[in-house]
């Protein structure tokens, strides 16, 4: 799957975001390293700070789906109300987690591809735990 689909993928997540409190629609699309391709949207609640992120709702789908498969390559970001519209500290931690490499953005109407690594410097991470 091209950035380009990938993106398109996330744009489609967003438009089944529930975020009647934001009006804040956001759509994430993981492709594993297996290429399976995992999207999720920004789900919101009335106790504000119960609301989950795209990206991090992708990445629990991703894991609830496949015990074996669980290695991100790449993420791919969209919403309506913001281009580029970039992960969260939060949501870039999480995707750390699971050793996501590449962040697709929109920008420009194109793709712009960031590396994780840069939008989350000296990351803390499994390996950190290692003895
Ligand atoms: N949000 C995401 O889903 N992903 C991001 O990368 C940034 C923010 C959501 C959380 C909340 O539902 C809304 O956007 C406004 O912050």
């Amino acid at each position: 799957m091209s950035p380009e689909e990938l993106l398109d993928t996330a744009r489609q997540a967003a438009a089944r975001a529930y975020a009647p409190y934001s009006r804040f629609a956001v759509g994430a699309a993981l492709l594993t390293a297996g290429g399976r391709v995992v999207s999720g949207c920004n789900v919101e609640n009335a106790s504000y700070g119960l609301s989950n992120c795209a990206e991090r709702t992708a990445v629990f789908a991703m894991v609830a789906g496949d015990a074996d498969e669980r290695v991100i390559d790449a993420v791919a970001v969209a919403s309506p109300n913001a281009a580029p519209c970039f992960p969260c500290g939060a949501c870039r931690q999480v995707l750390h987690e699971f050793g996501c490499r590449h962040v697709f953005v929109e920008e420009d109407g194109g793709v712009r591809i960031h590396r994780l690594a840069d939008l989350l410097p000296y990351a803390f991470g499994p390996d950190d735990l290692q003895p």
